[in-house]
């Protein structure tokens, strides 16, 4: 069996590699030469831990290629993917198409003999259909089905999430092209990861609704956090608590800066658009994005305040650009945002992150980067943590005390204990804790132990 993944981004390359790894000739197709060079170099152009092993190991195996030439990779191919990106539309916030749309008609043209278009890429309702209508206006003599198959995985952990998936979703009418799906998954299948068979249209609803359901938790929690500053409570004993529930449990109940990413954000938008185009208005969506854009420039206010209203001309260190840790991507990162707020308010900004200075250095100007934490520190009148990388975790206190000019930490993802903290005289903030009281002694509620 052979494949073709046209986009080799996030999705494209870590889905192609990995169904390498199921044993499955894979070739990788991008319209961006330099891409398709460095990776024929067997350097990755992104950063995903894990991915530049298990690359060079499919790539040594001969199943995994790399190319530019798509009309070669779909004539080979039983099946192609479309994992080409789909950005919000400038304007109205509708996913854009245009390239999904491209990539279709290119495929229509170069079919050869029977062949399943699967579309991995998040598409509106009605999209799988659309390209079955395309291809044949394309090729009328094409023998093909089309599939909704959405990826779930999350960057950072984009490997074993799609060697190890919850679930698998696949929205195809054909049974022709569901067997051809159950063959491609066969490893999943063997191992009972549940795959769920379902029309294209409940497929690519079922990944806006993933996503919206995984955005409104955590902006859910953060307005939670909000309450819990100013009624004395502490939002983690609270997410805790909460969780141990196991109708809600205890995941993506992290209270921080709010969401970011190259998916929550424009996907949540994109559904609020769908459900107006269906006149099913997505109301608490609609709610939850604008609390979610509302909540990063209330992150620049509340660092602000912490500095005692004013940051002219202070120097602000800034841990972490990265929408979330392990990933160079700063796509709709909440650091995009309060960077330039701070800049605004007259603040000089020192910043570091581990791997994503190369690509914040695209979107934000006149920040100094810096080489690591304490560099970044060095002299500042504030330490900001915006990303919660693990060398974030452990940073050496000792060493802070010395070198910041200010002893304030404002620890917008909770990673350090408020007490310890204070004890050692920092100025410090957190998010969903109270500033002015003492945390409660709840006994018990700390000593409880989640699996
Ligand atoms: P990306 O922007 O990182 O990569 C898209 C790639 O497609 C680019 O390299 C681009 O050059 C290429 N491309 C565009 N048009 C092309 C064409 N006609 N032929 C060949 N290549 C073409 O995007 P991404 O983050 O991988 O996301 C892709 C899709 O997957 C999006 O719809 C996204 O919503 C969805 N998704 C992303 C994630 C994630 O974690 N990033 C997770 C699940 C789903
Ligand atoms: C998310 C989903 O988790 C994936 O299932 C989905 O496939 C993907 O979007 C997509 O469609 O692209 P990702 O954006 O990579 O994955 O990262 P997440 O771990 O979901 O984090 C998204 C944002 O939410 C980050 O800014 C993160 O800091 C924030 N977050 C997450 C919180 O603020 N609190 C939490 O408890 C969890």
């Amino acid at each position: 069996m052979h494949i073709g993944v046209i986009g080799t981004g996030y999705v494209g390359l870590v889905s192609g590699t990995c169904f390498a790894e199921f044993g499955i000739d894979v070739t990788c197709v991008d319209v961006n030469e330099d891409k398709i060079k460095r990776l024929n170099k067997g350097e990755i152009p992104i950063y995903e831990p894990g991915l530049d092993d298990l690359v060079e190991k499919q790539v040594k195996a001969n199943r995994l290629f790399f190319t530019t030439n798509l009309p070669e990779t779909v004539k080979k191919s039983d099946a192609v993917f479309i994992a080409v990106g789909t950005p919000p539309r400038k304007g109205d916030g509708h996913a854009d198409l245009t390239y999904v749309y491209e990539a279709a008609r290119e495929v229509a043209r170069n079919l050869e003999g029977y062949t399943l278009i699967v579309t991995k890429s998040t598409v509106p309702v009605g999209t799988a259909r659309e390209i079955e209508r395309i291809v044949r206006e394309e090729n009328p003599q094409a023998d093909f089905d089309v599939a909704s198959n959405p990826e779930f995985l999350r960057e950072g952990a984009a490997i074993n999430d799609f060697l190890r998936p919850d679930r698998v979703v696949i929205g195809c009418d054909s049974e022709r092209g569901r067997e051809l799906m159950r063959r491609l998954y066969r490893p999943l299948f063997l191992n009972e990861t549940p795959i769920v068979f379902t029309t294209p249209e409940t497929s690519e609803i079922t990944k806006y609704a993933a996503n919206a359901f995984l955005a409104t938790k955590i902006t859910f929690i953060n307005e939670i956090a909000d309450l819990c500053e100013k009624a004395n409570a502490n939002v983690q004993d609270v997410a805790k608590a909460m969780g141990m529930d196991k109708r809600i449990g205890g995941k993506f109940l992290h209270a921080g800066p709010g969401y970011g990413g190259s998916c929550f954000p424009k996907d949540t938008l994109a559904l609020t658009q769908i459900g107006h185009d269906y006149n099913a208005p997505q109301t608490l969506v609609e709610r939850v994005v604008a609390v979610n854009t509302a909540r990063q420039r209330q992150m620049a206010r509340r660092i602000i305040a912490a500095c005692g209203g004013s940051v002219e001309g202070k120097r602000i260190a800034i841990l972490g650009v990265a929408f979330k840790p392990n990933t160079d991507d700063v796509r709709d990162a909440p650091s995009l945002v309060i960077i330039p707020e701070l800049q605004l308010a007259g603040a000089e900004i020192a910043a570091y992150d581990p791997v994503a200075m190369d690509e914040a250095a695209h979107h934000l100007e006149q920040v100094i980067w810096c080489k690591d934490s304490y560099d970044a520190a060095k002299g500042a009148d504030a330490l900001v943590i915006i990303t919660e990388w693990n060398e974030f975790r452990a940073l050496n206190l000792d060493k802070l005390e010395e070198i910041l000019n200010v002893k304030r930490i404002i620890d917008l993802r909770n990673i350090y204990k408020r007490e310890e903290m204070r004890e050692r005289g920092f100025h410090y903030v957190s998010i969903g804790k109270s500033d002015v009281l003492p945390a409660p002694a709840v006994a018990g509620l700390r000593e409880v132990k989640t699996a």
